[in-house]
């Protein structure tokens, strides 16, 4: 795998344009749970099935309870080297774009700027029924309500069978499809439309890199796969990358 790293890094380094994808791989090391692991389970409900509008709206106090638990448990946690990495990766390679699935916050937290998050942000809730959102951090009520109309707030998490945020999608197509480097990070790649960027950006000529604690369905279609901690091997990535 060293030999490999070696290549990886210097691509790197090649003034090329990289676009990384992330998933919930790469806060694993931040003991944030993942969604499909062995740790992926809360009060024997699997995430999937609570983070769907229509379980929302079957009980809504289940879904925010499910939710406030999750902002308590990755309120406490901080950004792991993995983050650190791809931070400082965007501060050396000038045409960076790092796209994440996570709604945890911990790239924003770590430094990165040049960010998309595609699944929207746990600490973004918006109302159920008029226009108002805000960013909170703070402790929620069990059924938070609007200050605007009195409805029920809601998660501003993109849920299972709901559109990505509007534009969203057109400006990570757009930027993949110019990406010189591709690099999936820590996701599973089992849902979609995240799974396919691969293929979109190798159909446009990139240099795919997965990298990943073990093997996915993609794995087999990347040109690098490098299997092992997000956490040992993107600093890695970045040790001694040039300005
Ligand atoms: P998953 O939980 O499906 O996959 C996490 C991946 O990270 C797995 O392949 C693990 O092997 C890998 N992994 C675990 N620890 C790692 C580590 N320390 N370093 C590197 N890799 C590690 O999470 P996602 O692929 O992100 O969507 O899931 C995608 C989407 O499905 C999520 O954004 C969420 C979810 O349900 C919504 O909520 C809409």
């Amino acid at each position: 795998m060293q030999a490999d790293i070696e290549m990886v890094k210097a691509l790197l380094d090649g003034g090329r344009k990289v676009v990384v994808l992330t998933g919930a791989g790469v806060s694993a090391e931040s003991g944030v749970p993942t969604f499909r692991g062995n740790d992926g389970l809360w009060k024997s409900h699997r995430p999937e099935d609570l983070a769907r509008p229509d379980a929302f709206a079957m009980n809504p106090e289940l879904v925010w309870e499910f939710y406030n638990w999750r902002r308590e448990l990755i309120g406490k946690c901080e950004p792991n080297p993995a983050h650190q990495a791809l931070a400082e990766m965007e501060r050396h390679i000038p045409n960076f774009l790092l796209i994440t699935q996570n709604v945890d916050g911990l790239h924003a937290q770590a430094g990165s700027r040049k960010l998309i998050e595609m699944h929207g942000s746990l600490w973004q809730v918006r109302c159920t029924s008029c226009s108002h959102s805000r960013e909170d951090r703070a402790e929620l009520p069990a059924m938070p309500e609007c200050p605007d109309c009195g409805h029920l707030l809601r998660p501003g998490v993109v849920w299972f069978g709901e559109p990505l945020i509007p534009g969203v999608l057109k400006v990570a197509i757009a930027q993949i499809s110019s990406a010189e480097v591709f690099i999936s990070v820590g996701t599973s790649n089992m849902v979609q439309p995240a799974a396919s960027f691969y293929q979109l950006a190798k159909d446009h000529g990139a240099v795919t890199v997965e990298v990943n604690l073990e093997p996915t369905s993609n794995t087999g279609f990347m040109d690098f796969a490098l299997h092992g901690k997000a956490g040992d091997i993107l600093p890695e990535l970045v040790t001694g990358l040039s300005k």
